[in-house]
């Protein structure tokens, strides 16, 4: 279970978690465009104990609390999907205003070879690492069927082929979304 593998820690990361989801609420009511929403929705999630333990061993690293807390920095996580590019840079901004930020991996400029975009951002908070991950739903609803696909032991048809047109899509939606981006920059213009 979690809480025995976190113990006593688990409240103070729930805090770190919960701070840095207010702040992001925070950015939202600050931001500009009304008529937008900048964030479509907000997930978080604290690594499982098996999760945890499961990438310690990948890494090397004894499964302990503090692994999983000091050298590993994803056991926080939360996740904004944004309708459009522009609020990914908005929340960006305004998490690097009020957290320590310690790594970027910027997958939006520099897709992994498979077509994942997404920008991740490595925060400090009280004490804790948070991972944040920041995509549009394009790139949401890619990554949840990329991933369906590579824990399925088995599929219908062939999986290369399946992976090459995952990839075709990575492609066409990223472009839709600098589309839609320019749609809605010239129409804010007005
Ligand atoms: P993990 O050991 O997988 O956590 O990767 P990492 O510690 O090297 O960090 P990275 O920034 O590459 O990935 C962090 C998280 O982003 C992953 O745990 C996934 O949630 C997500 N992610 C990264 N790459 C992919 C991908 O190719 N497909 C999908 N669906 N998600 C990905
Ligand atoms: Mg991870």
């Amino acid at each position: 279970m979690t809480d025995s593998f976190y113990g006593d820690e688990l409240a103070a990361m729930e805090r770190a978690r919960d701070t840095v989801i207010s702040a992001i609420e925070e950015i939202r009511a600050e931001d500009r465009y009304g008529n937008y929403k900048l964030v479509e929705h907000l997930l978080s999630r604290i690594k499982t104990e098996e999760s945890a333990r499961e990438k310690c061993r990948r890494r090397g690293l004894p499964e302990t609390r503090e692994s999983a807390l000091r050298i590993l920095t994803d056991a926080i996580g939360v996740r904004a999907v944004c309708p459009f590019l522009s609020g990914i840079y908005t929340l960006r901004d305004g998490l690097q205003r009020r957290f320590e930020l310690v790594t970027v991996k910027d997958y939006i400029h520099q897709a992994k070879p498979n077509g994942y975009r997404s920008l991740h951002l490595i925060l400090r908070v009280d004490g804790y690492y948070v991972e944040v991950q920041l995509r549009t739903i394009g790139m949401d609803n890619w990554a949840a069927l990329e991933h369906q696909l590579r824990y399925k032991k088995t599929v219908r048809g062939n999986r290369e082929l399946l992976n090459r047109e995952l990839k075709r899509c990575a492609e066409e939606l990223a472009s839709t979304d600098i589309s839609m981006q320019t749609i809605k920059d010239m129409i804010d213009e007005e």
